[in-house]
């Protein structure tokens, strides 16, 4: 399921992360590209141990956590941890390739499947041109570009990639994401019944119908989830 997932980052946060991404250390986006990929990835990446992508982590995690649509669609069971990534001049795009279906966590060895992918944009859409993210899918392809503070989530294992980045500079943050319920339909299912329980509420507040419902909700995920 590809869903765009807005307000994420807070206006304040989003100002904070710029912050930090001015004067941080980048290096070659290839270093944490599968061999396949890193023929076709021509970005940058801020530093992954520095001081800087540490204190974004923080931010992106917390954001992510309190996120309700976010949660109901992805049910994390771990957040591969964020890395930021800039486009511009002659490191300005990411040819089509499909994301490694495990991932290491470097100092932990934990590995995570990545069920999910989720880009976050940081940049003012306005502020540059190209730098679509542009997902491959039987029915054609669709370019996504959202305002900053958005996110896109969609399935790992889409082919897709990121069009050269023409003017400007293009900043997001991506990650990954193993969920608690691996299979993909039954994700979706339980995330258009979660929201379908939250409209009915909203509409007509709670009563046994509703509190029923719920239940089954839970139950659907006490027989899927995987913690
Ligand atoms: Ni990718």
């Amino acid at each position: 399921m590809m869903l765009p997932v807005e307000n994420v980052l807070t206006a304040d946060e989003l100002a904070n992360i710029r912050k930090l991404v001015d004067g941080a250390e980048w290096e070659a986006g290839r270093e944490t590209a599968g061999a396949q990929a890193a023929l076709l990835k021509n970005n940058e990446q801020l530093r992954h141990e520095s001081e800087a992508m540490r204190a974004i982590r923080q931010i992106v995690l917390g954001a992510l956590d309190r996120h309700p649509v976010f949660f109901s669609a992805t049910l994390p069971k771990r957040v591969f941890s964020p890395r930021v990534n800039r486009y511009q001049g002659d490191s300005n795009h990411f040819g089509a390739h499909v994301d490694n279906a495990i991932r290491f966590a470097p100092h932990t060895g934990l590995r995570v499947r990545t069920d999910i992918s989720c880009t976050l944009f940081l940049a003012d859409p306005a502020s540059y041109d190209g730098g679509e993210l542009i997902m491959h899918e039987p029915g054609g392809a669709r370019a996504v570009k959202l305002k900053a503070g958005d996110a896109i989530i969609y399935p790992g294992t889409t082919v897709h990639e990121v069009a050269p980045v023409t003017r400007g500079s293009r900043l997001a943050c991506f990650m990954w994401i193993e969920s608690m319920v691996r299979d993909s339909g039954q994700r979706r299912m339980l995330y258009e019944l979660d929201r379908t329980i939250v409209a009915l509420r909203n509409e007509h507040g709670d009563n046994s119908h509703s509190v029923a419902l719920t239940g089954t909700y839970h139950n659907l995920l006490r027989m899927w989830a995987d913690t």
